[in-house]
């Protein structure tokens, strides 16, 4: 699985760029703004048919142009494909492979399995808990449709049953018979999203644990816990045991929808005592975690996206994340950075094959 062609018409920053990569390490360096990130933006738009940053695909057309094309010509199993995203406002997005149009984006997605690792991901350590249901969420549902469902299923009732106990006025007795609909429905679907997050985050855990381990070289003792009452007895049992509380507060407090990662660092949350160095680690095992269970899942080397991930990572840490994608259970990756020579350096002391990149002026040259 790898990008080998790229080209952008009018997007972002670039009137037009071609360039060819390696099938292993391709690093691009260059000053702020020069516009690295958004290369990787365009090959994560050839994945997911959308910008990692936003949801409005004409703040990708270049200033004062009408369209944007993005496109990437792949091995896919030893196949050349070609992917195609077109856009141009009043009309619909278009994303094609090998020049056949997709109906529905969700028939693409998953083809071209990736992980990108950006500096605003480190919400994931120092947002609050709904950024980690998200992620956990996030990767389940990528893959499993019936987890996807359930999910959906959850949301609506949860929703209703929120606005039952919400928007009867508070002189008026509430529907304890339509409550007792609402929380056994809800009960079901909460079951099963706590059984497939247990499962999800008991896979990952050991998995963070050694990465962490390898680029930390065994400096910290950290902990990635799933955080549920559920643990302690099953919803249904809670919902009805703490029903009262729901009614005063007029608000479902027990549920799935208030589970989170705990993220340890000895025994304190890492985003109260980590470094920035140190939670930046925190992140990068979590993401190369989540590479290592999307690979398992799909039978192939997700395409890695490591965006301007080295500030504020001591020169140890950044050699041993070089060096641990530099080995074969890694496939394409693309890293960033402002720091030439750092990147040179260490990039010829791990070997291997790669590509270096620099960017000026929207022009990437071979170095
Ligand atoms: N739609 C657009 N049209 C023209 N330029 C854009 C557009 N969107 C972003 N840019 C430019 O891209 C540059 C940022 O590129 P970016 O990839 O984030 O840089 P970096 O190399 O620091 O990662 C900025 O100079 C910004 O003005
Ligand atoms: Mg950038």
């Amino acid at each position: 699985m790898s990008l080998q062609h790229l080209t952008l018409t009018n997007f972002k920053n670039y009137q037009s760029l071609d360039a060819d990569f390696s099938a292993r390490i391709n690093c691009i360096t260059g000053d702020n703004g020069e516009g690295k990130t958004n290369i990787l933006d365009a090959i994560y738009y050839l994945s997911f048919c959308k910008s990692f940053f936003t949801g409005l695909d004409a703040q990708n057309i270049r200033h004062g142009e009408q369209f944007f094309i993005v496109e990437g010509n792949y091995d896919i199993d030893g196949q050349a494909e070609t992917i195609y995203c077109g856009f141009e406002p009043g009309k619909r997005k278009r994303f094609k492979r090998n020049k056949k149009e997709y109906e529905r984006f969700a028939d693409h997605i998953g083809l071209i399995p990736l992980v990108m690792v950006s500096p605003y991901d480190i919400n994931l350590i120092i947002g609050g808990s709904e950024e980690r249901r998200k992620f956990i969420d996030g990767i389940i549902s990528q893959f499993d449709r019936e987890y996807l469902l359930e999910y959906q299923k959850y949301t609506k009732i949860l929703a209703q049953r929120n606005h039952l106990l919400k928007e009867t006025p508070q002189t008026w007795q509430i529907d304890e018979d339509m409550l007792q609909i609402y929380d056994d429905q809800l009960a079901e679907s909460g079951q099963f999203i706590y059984q497939r997050r247990k499962d999800f985050v008991g896979n990952i855990e050991p998995v963070f644990q050694r990465y962490f381990e390898t680029i930390s070289q065994g400096k910290e003792r950290v902990s990635l816990i799933y955080r549920t009452t559920l643990d302690e007895k099953p919803l249904d049992q809670q919902l009805r045991d703490n029903r009262s509380i729901d009614l005063a507060t007029r608000y479902t407090n027990f549920g799935v929808h208030k589970d989170d990662l705990e993220l340890g660092m000895g025994d304190i949350p890492i985003k109260r005592i980590g470094s920035q160095g140190q939670q930046k680690t925190y992140l990068v095992a979590m993401k190369l975690a989540q590479f290592e269970y999307i690979g398992n899942l799909c039978g192939q080397k997700p395409i890695l996206l490591l965006d301007d991930i080295f500030d504020k990572l001591d020169q140890s840490r950044v050699e041993q994340i070089v060096n641990l994608v530099a080995q074969n259970n890694f496939g394409q990756i693309f890293i960033t950075d402002t720091n030439a020579d750092r990147i040179k350096t260490i990039l010829e002391k791990v070997g291997g094959e790669h590509r270096h990149f620099n960017l000026k002026n929207n022009v990437l040259t071979l170095l």
